[in-house]
Parts: structure tokens; C-alpha cells; sequence
């Protein structure tokens, strides 16, 4: 039989042809099934098997390819090479995703969302994990996987707990910059092509004579900025809750691609030592007046994935993926992140998830990691699998090499990330988006969501959650803080009143 006959026929893993593919072999047409049904045993195993960890958070999500072009000459920064050229185009891979829905959760509802960009470049993969928001709720890893419980469900009620959220934010004043974003619109953007994207952290560039910058990533959105209000938000909850995944595939199917600028903050070493605040802390941004953007190039997206799971599910990105000419910084949060996303895909993916092909990188693959569950790519075949050794010329190069780096302090300890070295003014940016960012209808949109999603909060210690919660949104603009009050029926001079005769 040709090999165009058999592919034809329906088959079992192994390439044996079914001759029956809906009833079971039993004894007798009432009789019991037979074992030997291996068809029978082969479907219900795998089906079995079908699905494998979901994401322990952004687990809900959408991918596309497209191409990333280069619109603006960057070499005195970086000598990356997928910046070398105004003109150059590298294929890109990008999830979004909302952050702490399960894998079925709906795609509207309050959340930040992911934006991962994995740009297959000649010098290996380089993941830019960011966020569409340029901060993040804290600045430890320490505090993540804490944080993360508070957005996932209740271990005794297995319920989202609107309670857990504020206790942990009220106790964590450093979250309030991002909260303050949560709580307005953006909050609830119009799927995933209307919002910007950040690398949120701060990265380091390294040109060609070795001088480093530190940097910060932003895609700006050319189809403008969209949100929901957060009743369409929970209107489309109930009409579509695949709404984002429904808006980007049908947009790149019938060829309306979506398009965003990159753009680059740069400071330097020395505007780093000397600046007010931390650069290296994630919930700052760097003031646009101080740092402007600098054009970069364009990314567009202009492919569906053929199979989701095959392609947008095993998907894998990790901050530690960077190229010659792009660096990590001392970001507690980034340095952290290094460690804990190649981590997580080997336990969900296995150790060989970089040969899956939407995390394979097209160009050269070349070490002496061997073996492994679900090894697909040849393993090396016959080569040596030993360094050093006479027998291939494979070499490490030293062009690659980075610059050596000189730490500011060469004493551990675990320091108070809230120090004042730390940065413990919690307060200014959030002032500052609130009163000179946010128009009118903003500011009354982000007040009304942030009274709808304090109500949330219940239980014996309701009141000192919304207290305590209540105190830093006066810090940061009194207004705010009296109009939350208001709407959660607070009578905050009683409150005060009580408070004082309590504390004698
Ligand atoms: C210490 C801090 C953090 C830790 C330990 C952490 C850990 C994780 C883990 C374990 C996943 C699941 C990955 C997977 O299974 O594929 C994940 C996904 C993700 N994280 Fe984080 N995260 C941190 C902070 C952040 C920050 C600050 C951002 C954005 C600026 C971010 C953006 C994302 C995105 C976009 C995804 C989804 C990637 C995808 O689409 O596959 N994370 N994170």
C-alpha cells in the first residue's frame, strides 16, 4: 500500500488501521467487552491524558505570530543583533492573558493581562514577559507566590475572595501604584489589541564598545488605546467569555493585523545613581519628561496559530531568554524571575519544552544536555556528549562576552525592600497618574470601580481591611479618599473619632 493510501486511513498511534471505529468488541452483541480491544483501550488512554498543568497563573490566553521590524537605528545602545539594521524583520510569537483566571475564566474581568513577546533571533530566543502595565504590584519575589494565592480561590470556599485581595494590598501599601491602575479602566481593556505592553522591569543594553544603559520596554498600541467600563465588562462576561480570543483571531483572519510601536526608555549609569527613586524598583515607572521614548521599530501580528494547544498552550517564555546586547538588572522581581519560569515549564512542559516548536529556536541549537522525557530532536545522534572533548568543534565565544559588572554594596543580608535606599514612597507616582494623568471621566470611572470592588470585602475583618485600605487612598489624594469612603457608606470622621478615643 502507498504511503498516500494509508494516510488516508484511519489509524491507531502505531499506524494500524482501524476496521471499526464505533462499536466495541464484546462477546455476543449483549455480551461483555473483550480486553483485546486495544482501539477501545488506545482512545480512552489518551483521552485520558489530554490535559497537562494549566499555567499557575495567566492561564487563560491567546497567541499569534507576526514580525517585528526595525524602524529606527539603536546600535549606540545596543549591538543586538535584531537591531542592526533599519529594515530587519524577526519573526515573533506573542501570548496574552489575563493573570489570575483558570484556563476556562472569562476574558473581561478585572485583571491586568500578559503580553509575551518571544522574538526568534539569529542569536538564540529573546522573551520580553511583560505586562500591559509599566509596574507591577511588588518588588520582592519573596512576596509572589503570597500575592498570586490572593488573586486565585479561597481554600475553603473555593471562591474568588475579593477579602483576601484587599487584606493583602492594604497590608502591602507598596501595591497602590498598581492597584490605582487596576481599578480605572484599563483594568478591563477591549480585548488584547486596544492596550499597551511593557517589559515592565528594568533590562540592560549593551553596545558594541561594551558601554551598558538601562532600559525599559514599551509597545504602544496603534490601534489606540479601548476599554470596557466595567459594566460592559461584566456584560460581556455573560455574553462571550472568550471575547479577547474571539477579537484577535477573527481580526488576523480576515487580515486586519494589529500593529504596535516599540518604543525605549534609556537612562544611563550614572543618571542611575543619582536619580531620586530606585530604578531597579517594579512598581516605579521612569518619568516620560525625564526619560523619553525612543522609537524602536514596529511589531505586527498576522498569524493564526493552526492548533491551540499545540502552539499557544505550550507556549513557554522566560525573562532569562535574552540576546547578546540585552541584559537582566538588579530588579529583585526580574532576578527572580530568571529563576522561576524555566522552573515552572520544565514541571509543566517537561525538561525538553524548548524543542517544542513554537519554543524551538530556528536557528542553531548546539550543547551536551542529553535525554529526557519526550526527547524529539535527534538528541544529538552520534556527537560527543561531553565538553570538552576531540571529537566536534563545538566552542564556546568569547565575542559574546559581557561586560564585567561592579556592585554598588558587598555585604548580604536580607534588606528592607521598603527602605528608604529600597524605596519607600509609596505614594507620589500613584498621586501623580490620579491627578495629572487621569481625565475627569477617568478619575470618576476609577473611583466607582475601586467603591464596586472594595464592596467585595466581607467577614469578621471587613472593617479593618477597608480602614487600612481606606488610609493609603487618602494618602494619595484626600478627594479619592473621601469619595471611596463615601461610597462604601465609611463615615471616616466617626471612624477617626473612635480610632483617637480607642488609642486614649
Ligand atoms: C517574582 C515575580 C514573578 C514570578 C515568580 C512569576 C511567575 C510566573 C509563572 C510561574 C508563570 C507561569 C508560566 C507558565 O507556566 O508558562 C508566569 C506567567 C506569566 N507571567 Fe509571571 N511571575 C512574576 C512576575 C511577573 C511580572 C512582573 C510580569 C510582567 C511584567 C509577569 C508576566 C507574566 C506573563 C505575561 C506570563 C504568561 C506568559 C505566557 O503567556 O505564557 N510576571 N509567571
Amino acid at each position: 500500500m502507498s504511503d498516500q493510501k494509508k494516510h488516508n486511513k484511519l489509524t491507531t498511534a502505531s499506524g494500524r488501521i482501524y476496521v471499526e471505529n464505533d462499536n466495541t468488541k464484546t462477546v455476543g452483541p449483549r455480551g461483555p467487552v473483550l480486553v483485546e480491544d486495544y482501539i477501545l483501550h488506545e482512545k480512552m488512554a489518551h483521552f485520558n491524558r489530554e490535559r497537562i498543568p494549566e499555567r499557575v497563573m495567566h492561564a487563560k490566553g491567546s497567541g499569534a505570530y507576526g514580525v517585528f521590524t526595525v524602524t529606527n537605528d539603536i546600535s549606540k545602545y545596543t549591538k543586538a543583533k535584531l537591531f542592526n539594521k533599519i529594515g530587519k524583520k524577526t519573526k515573533v510569537f506573542v501570548r496574552f492573558s489575563t493573570v489570575g483566571g483558570e484556563k476556562g475564566s472569562a476574558d473581561t474581568e478585572r485583571d491586568p493581562r500578559g503580553f509575551a513577546v518571544k522574538f526568534y533571533t539569529e542569536d538564540g530566543n529573546w522573551d520580553l514577559v511583560g505586562n500591559n502595565t509599566p509596574i507591577f504590584f511588588i518588588k520582592d519575589p519573596k512576596k509572589f507566590s503570597d500575592f498570586i494565592h490572593t488573586q486565585k480561590r479561597d481554600p475553603y470556599t473555593n471562591m474568588k475572595s475579593p477579602t483576601m485581595m484587599w487584606d493583602f494590598w492594604s497590608l502591602m501599601p507598596e501595591s497602590l501604584h498598581q492597584v490605582l491602575i487596576l481599578m480605572s479602566d484599563r483594568g478591563t481593556p477591549y480585548g488584547y489589541r486596544y492596550m499597551n505592553g511593557y517589559g515592565s522591569h528594568t533590562f540592560s543594553m549593551v553596545n558594541d564598545k561594551n558601554d551598558k544603559v538601562w532600559v525599559k520596554f514599551h509597545f504602544k498600541t496603534e490601534q489606540g488605546i479601548k476599554n470596557f467600563t466595567s459594566e460592559e465588562a461584566v456584560e460581556m462576561k455573560a455574553k462571550d467569555m472568550d471575547f479577547a480570543q474571539r477579537d484577535l483571531l477573527e481580526a488576523i483572519d480576515k487580515g486586519d493585523f494589529p500593529k504596535w510601536q516599540l518604543k525605549i526608555q534609556v537612562m544611563t549609569e550614572d543618571q542611575a545613581r543619582h536619580l531620586d527613586f530606585n530604578p531597579f524598583d517594579l512598581t516605579k515607572v521612569w518619568p516620560h519628561g525625564d526619560f523619553p521614548l525612543i522609537e524602536v521599530g514596529e511589531l505586527e501580528l498576522n498569524q493564526d496559530p493552526d492548533n491551540y494547544f499545540q502552539e499557544v498552550e505550550q507556549s513557554a517564555f522566560a525573562p532569562a531568554h535574552v540576546v547578546d546586547g540585552i541584559g537582566y538588572s538588579p530588579d529583585k522581581m526580574l532576578q527572580g524571575r530568571i529563576l522561576s519560569y524555566p522552573d515552572t515549564h520544565r514541571y509543566r512542559l517537561g525538561a525538553n519544552y524548548e524543542q517544542i516548536p513554537v519554543n524551538r529556536c530556528p536557528f542553531a541549537v548546539n550543547n551536551y544536555d542529553r535525554d529526557g522525557l519526550m526527547r524529539i530532536d535527534g538528541n544529538g545522534g552520534r556527537k560527543s556528549n561531553y565538553y570538552p572533548n576531540s571529537f566536534d568543534d563545538i566552542e564556546v565565544d568569547k565575542e559574546y562576552y559581557e561586560p564585567s559588572e561592579a556592585l554598588d554594596d558587598n555585604i548580604a543580608d536580607w534588606y528592607d525592600r521598603n527602605s528608604k535606599i529600597g524605596g519607600n514612597d509609596h505614594y507620589s507616582q500613584a498621586r501623580a497618574l490620579f491627578r495629572d494623568i487621569m481625565n475627569l471621566e477617568e478619575q470618576d470611572n476609577t473611583i466607582a470601580n475601586t467603591i464596586e470592588a472594595m464592596s467585595g470585602n466581607s467577614g469578621p475583618k471587613r472593617e479593618e481591611i477597608i480602614y487600612r485600605q481606606l488610609c493609603h487612598w487618602f494618602r494619595v489624594d484626600e478627594e479619592f479618599g473621601s469619595r471611596v469612603a463615601d461610597g462604601l457608606g465609611v463615615d471616616v470622621n466617626s471612624v477617626m473619632a473612635s480610632m483617637n478615643a480607642a488609642h486614649g
